[in-house]
């Protein structure tokens, strides 16, 4: 029987911290799915589509290219689990604070469709990362290179350049 990992999140923007443990996690399973959900606790910075987009691109970069990558709206992440017959939902922990926001999560996750979920710790030298403090550096014009991957950087410097030139050129 193949086994089949979910590491759910919002990943927005994706950043070095969860390429570590997507990484980690792919050497546990047989398939592993990178979903993207919607947080309505979280203001968003990226569109969906593009925080797949992102993964993708950064997967492919760092050599995981078979990693299969998508989005969930169609109701509880568990139900997803059912869909593609996963029975694992894979998370990383950095902190005291991440055990208390992930606990109540997983044990509803079990309640809910028996999903147990697996907790991996990052490389230390990513647990101070995370994507709010990536927004909140990109959208104040900081260097986030540190924080994320190449393909996140480039994008988000991209939008920065065409904000830029906008802000100089009448047609816009
Ligand atoms: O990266 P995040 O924002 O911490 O990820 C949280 C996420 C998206 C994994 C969580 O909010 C979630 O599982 N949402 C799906 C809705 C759901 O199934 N809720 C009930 C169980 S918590």
């Amino acid at each position: 029987m193949n086994s089949i990992g979910v590491v759910p999140g919002s990943f927005d923007p994706v950043t070095l911290g969860h390429l570590d443990v997507i990484a980690r996690a792919r050497g546990l399973f047989d398939q592993l799915h990178v979903v993207v959900v919607h947080n309505p606790d979280k203001r968003a910075m990226l569109p969906i589509a593009q925080r797949v987009s992102l993964i993708e691109k950064a997967l492919a970069d760092a050599g995981l290219g078979d990693i299969h990558v998508t989005n969930w709206s169609m109701g509880l992440l568990v139900d997803y689990c059912q869909e593609v017959g996963a029975k694992v939902l894979i998370k990383g922990l950095r902190s005291a604070s991440d055990v208390a926001y992930e606990t109540p999560m997983a044990i509803v996750n079990r309640k809910l469709a028996d999903i147990e979920t697996v907790f991996l710790m990052p490389d230390p030298v990513h647990g101070h990362v995370s994507s709010s403090l990536v927004r909140q550096v990109a959208g104040l014009g900081g260097d986030i290179s540190p924080y994320v991957p190449a393909a996140v950087k480039e994008f988000i410097e991209i939008g920065r350049a065409v904000q830029q030139e906008c802000r100089t050129d009448i047609v816009c």
